[in-house]
């Protein structure tokens, strides 16, 4: 999510790609099938690409020009709420940043549906609060929560250049099964903000 008055109706605010890299190499997975849950330009599609050179990608957006769509062997166009959970069934890990207006939805369904995946979520560190979110929270508390210790400059269609977002980040993680506690730790900045490494990604564009 970004910091504009008008908001994109589907959130396409976009991860930059060395931000999602360095997030991933903070996750510690393992994991060789990936689902990138609303896959945007691919930000993180393409950082499994660079991390995990073998694995396979499931890639969803409800958006037809979402061109991180093209870097999935697996691409589904459509709402991942009208997705059929049997795709979905060999997957080990789910990573990405969803529409902030939808997210509780989409970690929901993916709770339910994919529950043998392990579930990490770019959120802003404000999803934490809030009276509609405590109730689910007490549920199905996040395993770990990694607070980004920079902020994010995002980028898409509807975002004029690049702007930092005024609002803290952290990527909230669900592993198996209900938390017993919440780990909180810290992601720190090497890495984030650097521009893009052409030599890193220039075999995915
Ligand atoms: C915040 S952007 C993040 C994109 C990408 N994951 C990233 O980190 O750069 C959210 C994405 O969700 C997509 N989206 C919005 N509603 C969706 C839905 N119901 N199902 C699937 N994708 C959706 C948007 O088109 C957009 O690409």
């Amino acid at each position: 999510m970004a910091d504009k008055k008008i908001r994109d109706p589907l959130d396409r605010y976009y991860t930059p790609e060395s931000t999602a890299i360095h997030i991933l190499k903070n996750l510690d997975l393992d994991a060789k099938v990936f689902l990138e849950p609303s896959v945007g330009g691919g930000a993180f599609a393409k950082a499994i690409r660079c991390l995990f050179p073998q694995a396979h990608i499931l890639g969803v957006d409800l958006d037809p020009d979402a061109l991180g769509l093209s870097c999935c062997d697996q691409q589904y166009n459509q709402d991942l709420l009208t997705c059929d959970s049997d795709l979905f069934k060999d997957v080990e890990a789910i990573v990405g940043n969803p529409p902030f207006a939808l997210a509780l939805s989409h970690i929901k369904w993916l709770r339910k549906n994919v529950p043998q995946a392990s579930l990490h979520f770019l959120l802003p560190i404000q999803f934490l609060a809030s009276k509609t979110r405590v109730g689910w929270y007490m549920e199905d508390p996040p395993h770990k929560v990694r607070i980004l210790s920079q902020r994010i400059a995002f980028t898409g269609p509807t975002l004029k250049g690049k702007g930092t977002s005024s609002q803290d980040y952290a990527i909230l993680s669900w592993g198996l099964g209900r938390a017993e506690q919440t780990v909180c730790s810290w992601i720190f900045p090497e890495g984030l903000h650097e521009e893009e490494d052409p030599g890193l990604l220039a075999h995915l564009q």
